[in-house]
């Protein structure tokens, strides 16, 4: 290993090639050995203040499930998931607009180093989760991407959003950035794979299978707007519960949400 290249001063192409080098050439392990001492430490900083801040996400998501769950007797959270951007994925972004891989170029360039993703029952759900969340005092709204009320060309819906969030640190508060995305069962069935897909094969999908793909989509978007229709008709329809029936259903699930 060359210990004196530094990667605050390698190029992109640089790096890319190191990577190509060596064997394991698509681990970040293989890369982040390449960097030198003094950035990898300042690296790996930088890298825990990003996954603080994807916990503290997390837990506002966590939160409002439970609370949620408590007060109604449906939980429209039905998952959540986080990621921290690999390296490779980080030094291939930056190589993609052009950047060098640096600290200062993650920091000022990239935005989705931290991914909440939270799957939630029905499409009203996804409004009100994100309203949920960003009108919290601690919480400012970056960006919002509304691919449902315009999907991507490909069919692609979600709610992107970009936030960031005070971290308190031993020594210092620091507002740092995460991309939040909320989606439907019925839109992660479909981006999970679509995306399992796509990375499979490595060459552009044909303009028939893009197609198809895009006709699935809509299919799905139509199924969970009727989906939501359905379960506002049945409960607009159903007789209230007695108090009777209600104190039993409240005994029954009391200690339920907190299971979770
Ligand atoms: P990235 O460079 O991928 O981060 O894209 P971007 O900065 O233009 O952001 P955008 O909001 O469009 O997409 C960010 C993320 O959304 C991606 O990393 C995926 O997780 C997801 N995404 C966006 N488009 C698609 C798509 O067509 N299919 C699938 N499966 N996921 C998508
Ligand atoms: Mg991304």
């Amino acid at each position: 290993m060359e210990s004196t290249r530094s990667s605050e001063t390698a190029t992109p192409h640089q790096l890319i090639a190191m990577l190509e080098e060596r064997e394991e050439h698509t681990e970040d392990l293989a890369l982040l050995a390449s960097l030198g001492l003094d950035f990898l430490l300042r690296y790996k900083e930088l890298r825990m203040r990003y996954l603080c801040a994807m916990k503290e996400i997390r837990t506002k998501f966590e939160v409002l499930s439970t609370e949620l769950g408590v007060r109604n007797d449906r939980n429209p959270i039905a998952g959540i998931t986080t990621r921290l951007k690999s390296t490779t994925a980080i030094a291939e972004k930056l190589h993609r607009h052009g950047l060098e891989f640096t600290l200062t170029n993650i920091e000022d360039h990239l935005r989705d180093i931290a991914g909440v993703r939270v799957v939630c029952s029905y499409v009203d759900d996804i409004y009100m989760l994100a309203e949920a969340l960003c009108t919290q005092k601690d919480v400012t709204v970056i960006q919002t991407k509304d691919y449902i009320r315009s999907p991507k060309p490909n069919g692609y819906r979600s709610l992107h959003l970009i936030v960031s969030v005070p971290v308190f640190f031993a020594d210092r508060a620091l507002d740092i950035p995460v991309e939040v995305q909320i989606r439907t069962i019925a839109m992660d069935f479909w981006a999970t794979l679509e995306h399992e897909m796509r990375y499979k094969k490595p060459t552009k999908h044909s303009e028939e299978i893009a197609e198809r793909l895009r006709l699935c989509a809509e299919t799905i978007a139509k199924t969970d707007l009727e989906m939501q229709s359905i379960r506002k008709e049945i409960s607009s329809s159903s007789r209230p519960l007695t108090k009777e029936e209600e104190l039993i259903r409240k005994i029954q699930t009391l200690d339920q949400p907190f299971l979770r």
